[in-house]
């Protein structure tokens, strides 16, 4: 099992982000983490990262505790996509690319052969290697998005966890950076965890989603099972229903924004 997250709790101060959160990925398996803002998506990814320490439960990555793993170790194992990475604004796209290779590459800095194939297919697969010797200053907030994909792409770990890969991106990038995900857990066998915001998006990539409100997981299962739950409409307190579009295609959530109106304008006084 590449993670296996169980009775994990986190606590900031007095403030409590995640409360008995468990999770299991196969490999291959692509697993969606939905909720409201400030829900602990962010918090549970960081933690099974290896970058905040819980303060109760336990994170495993092929059997071993996180926290024990040396960060080369871990980061040939586990790639991680932070909602808000921040690097040097001088630093070309290709060198934040290579950064990604850090833990293949020797005590000289001598990229091998595959290093290079690894950070060019990098590039290609988010369609950045016309830019790749663009400082990143130079970037907009979607090309930007895109290179810090690639320099988790390049690292080729077996687990990769995405903290909301396509918020900043266009309707073609957005599909383009899901193709790539679903691509890399099928011909590849990478086991991906995805923050993502778009019900249906998720809904139609991942094999298994987790609902997060308040630090509590809400449900853990396929998307169909959630489909049929009821929760998405408690927990993001919206009006809505699941439509289904196509056989054997996930239901699409279609929520009612005219009822929201009237709700909103009733509630004025
Ligand atoms: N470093 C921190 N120190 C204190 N509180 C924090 C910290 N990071 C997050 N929190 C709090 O922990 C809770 C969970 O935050 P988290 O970032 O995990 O949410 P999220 O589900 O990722 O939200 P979003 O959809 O906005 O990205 C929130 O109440 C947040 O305010
Ligand atoms: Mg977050």
């Amino acid at each position: 099992m590449p993670v296996l997250c169980s009775d994990l709790s986190v606590v900031y101060g007095s403030r409590r982000a995640l409360t008995d959160f468990r999770l299991s990925l196969q490999p291959g398996e692509i697993r969606g983490l939905i909720g409201p803002n400030g829900s602990g998506k962010s918090t549970a990814l960081q933690s099974i990262a290896g970058l905040i320490r819980p303060t109760g439960g336990r994170v495993e990555i092929d059997g071993r505790p996180v926290h024990d793993l040396p960060r080369r170790t871990l980061a040939r194992k586990l790639a991680y996509l932070p909602q808000q990475p921040a690097a040097p604004e001088d630093m070309t796209v290709e060198q934040l690319v290579r950064q990604g290779r850090f833990a293949h590459v020797g005590l000289f800095r001598r990229y091998s052969p595959e290093d290079e194939e690894a950070i060019g297919w990098a590039l290609g697969g988010t369609g950045l290697t016309a830019l790749a010797d663009r400082s990143l200053r130079e970037l907009s907030g979607g090309e930007r998005q895109r290179a810090w994909i690639a320099a988790a792409l390049a690292q080729q770990a077996q687990v990769l966890l995405l903290d909301e890969p396509t918020s900043f991106l266009d309707i073609g990038h957005q599909v383009d950076v899901l193709d790539l995900v679903h691509r890399l857990s099928r011909e590849r066998g990478v086991a991906i965890v995805m923050a993502i915001h778009d019900i249906n998006q998720a809904m139609a990539v991942c094999d298994a989603i987790s609902l997060l409100r308040q630090g509590t997981l809400m449900f853990d299962g396929p998307p169909a099972a959630l489909a049929g739950s009821g929760l998405i409409e408690t927990v993001f307190q919206v009006q809505g229903r699941f439509i289904e579009v196509a056989d054997g295609a996930a239901p699409h959530f279609d929520v009612s924004l005219a009822q929201h109106r009237s709700r909103h304008h009733q509630s004025r006084p």
